[in-house]
């Protein structure tokens, strides 16, 4: 037994998720169900670590032998300071949500956005070639969604934000990668009877002030397909009105699932149970 624990294999898997607040975290509920329906001994602790402390926590991961950790609000960042590799698509959007530590050597990636996308081809559109997308935003979130996006050959990408700098700013910086064009909110309502899929990555709608939507929805041509990242509530008043309209709707419940999955994925080498995953989340939403 001595042996098998200087060589790790008796030991539990370790992992867990960083950021501030973290109470409210499904990520614990998501990868314990994870981890019991595939048969696997492992822990998995929400970790809260206040901005100032991230440096020392990263290098507990390493001292503790956690296999792996989720980074969440407010350290995605700054946490890419602290790891020894990052990877590539992590590197292009500026943020790291899962790191892996490799006997001590600790890679971040990025699996919010490669998430959301298996997510929208999964449950929503199964080939995301030839189409053309609106994204609503052009925070962190949107990043990482644009990135992935831009891989699957869309016809075209418009970002639009409140700030319409920053869209026009992110446009440029990968024009490379695909048909990408960044406006305001108001040519956004323009582009919207060209578009085959509207996709919400600002937080206009959420819990707790539901009720507003980041676009007028009695713009949103019928049939087209409506996404919105958030998951509480489930179906936001842009996803109610959509429907109405006769969208497709679809919402970001699968891409939290993804993300974690993707994880998972790393962390175990094992495919995600996703059924049950959703499963863990949806319960805890209540
Ligand atoms: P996230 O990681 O969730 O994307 P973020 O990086 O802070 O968070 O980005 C928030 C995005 O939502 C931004 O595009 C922001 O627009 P601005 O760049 O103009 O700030 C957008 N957003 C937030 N609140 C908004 C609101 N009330 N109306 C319109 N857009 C809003």
């Amino acid at each position: 037994i001595i042996e098998k624990e200087r060589e790790g294999d008796a030991l539990p898997l370790l992992l867990g998720v960083m950021g501030d607040p973290i109470i409210q975290s499904k990520s614990p509920a998501m990868h314990r169900a994870a981890l019991d329906a595939s048969g696997i001994a492992g822990i998995y602790v929400p970790l809260h670590v206040r901005a100032g402390s991230l440096r020392e926590a990263v290098e507990g991961v390493r001292a503790l032998g956690f296999r792996g950790v989720n980074v969440t609000v407010p350290h995605k960042v700054e946490v890419m300071s602290y790891l020894d590799e990052i990877d590539e698509g992590a590197r292009a959007i500026g943020a790291v949500n899962t790191i892996v530590n490799d006997d001590g050597v600790l890679k971040g990636y990025n699996t919010d956005g490669i998430g959301y996308i298996r997510s929208l081809k999964r449950e929503a559109v199964p080939d995301l070639g030839g189409k053309r997308v609106l994204v609503l935003g052009s925070g962190g979130a949107a990043r990482g969604i644009v990135h992935a996006l831009l891989r699957e050959n869309p016809a075209r990408v418009t970002v639009a934000n409140r700030t319409a700098e920053k869209a026009r700013e992110l446009a440029r910086e990968w024009s490379q990668l695909g048909s990408l064009y960044g406006c305001g909110m108001e040519e956004a309502a323009g582009v919207l009877p060209e578009v085959d899929i509207v996709i919400n990555t600002t937080s206009v709608g959420m819990y707790p002030v539901p009720g507003r939507t980041p676009l007028d929805p009695g713009l949103l041509p019928s049939g087209i397909v409506v996404s919105d990242l958030i998951y509480n509530p489930l179906r936001t008043e842009l996803l109610l009105q959509a429907e109405r309209k006769g969208c497709t709707i679809h919402n970001g419940l699968g891409m939290f699932v993804y993300q974690g999955g993707y994880a998972f994925e790393y962390w175990t080498g094992r495919p995600a149970p996703i059924d049950a995953m959703r499963e863990a989340v949806l319960d805890s939403l209540g």
